[in-house]
């Protein structure tokens, strides 16, 4: 049996925080929590949860820290999660408080936190011309649109409403001011690993396990 293990990916948004934490979460035998899907699954369901996220997603805001702590935290623990990979949370020091309370209650901590660094021109680039499989969620990169190909799985690709460039730009906003403090909240813990996620897709993989493989 694995040991536990509990790591954040920390990154603007088109970061490539989903694109590696399928990729390393299938290579280390971890769960892949993502609080962004977490939230569009219960925006289809058009459930209780949905109704109140969906408006703050479109416009790039982020979903009230109360909400957040209590849908992840809630999932962790109904899905008996140990060893897993937290992609896009926690995105504000409130949240990170709740979160290290929450392990320490448990006797666990967080391991690592890994910082996928990206320029905003590039950022913006990939944004603009992700498309997502509507069954599995995968994002893929297409800047002429996808031209009549589907997913891996063979799901519809569609485009993410908070992919339009002004919602973009609000969400780059959104980043610096309320989830870029993280940086060095986690820096003072000693947990922070910065990551280029600039290059191939495999050649960031290849970094990340590198740096989790030593813990
Ligand atoms: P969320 O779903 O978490 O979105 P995000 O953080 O904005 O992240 P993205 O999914 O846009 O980017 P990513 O870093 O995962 O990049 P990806 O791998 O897809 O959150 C959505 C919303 O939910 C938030 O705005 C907020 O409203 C709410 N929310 C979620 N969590 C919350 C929280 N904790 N608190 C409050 N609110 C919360 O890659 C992007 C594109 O680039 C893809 O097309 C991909 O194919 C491509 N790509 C990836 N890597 C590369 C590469 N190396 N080279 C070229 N292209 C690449």
């Amino acid at each position: 049996m694995c040991k536990d293990l509990m790591v954040v990916f920390l990154g603007a948004p088109g970061a490539g925080k989903g694109t590696q934490s399928d990729v390393i979460a299938d290579k280390m035998s971890m769960a892949h929590l993502s609080s962004g899907d977490l939230f569009r699954k219960a925006v289809a369901r058009g459930d209780e949860l949905g109704k109140i996220v969906e408006s703050y997603m479109k416009s790039g805001a982020l979903v009230p820290d109360e909400i957040t702590t209590k849908t992840v935290l809630t999932h962790m623990n109904n899905e008996g999660i140990r060893r897993a990979i937290l992609d896009g949370f926690p995105r504000t020091i409130s949240q990170a408080e709740s979160l290290d309370k929450a392990l320490e209650a448990d006797g666990r901590k967080l391991d690592a936190v890994i910082l996928i660094d990206v320029p905003d021109e590039e950022l913006i680039r990939r944004l603009a011309s992700r498309w997502v499989c509507r069954e599995c969620q995968t994002p893929y990169n297409y800047p002429d649109g996808p031209q009549g190909a589907r997913c891996k799985c063979g799901g519809e690709l569609f485009q993410r409403a908070d992919d339009k460039r002004e919602t973009v730009a609000n969400r780059l906003d959104v980043y610096q001011k309320n989830t870029a403090p993280l940086i060095e909240y986690y820096e003072k813990q000693g947990k922070l690993i910065r990551v280029s996620g600039v290059g191939d897709i495999t050649e960031i993989s290849h970094r990340i396990t590198d740096a989790l493989v030593e813990l």
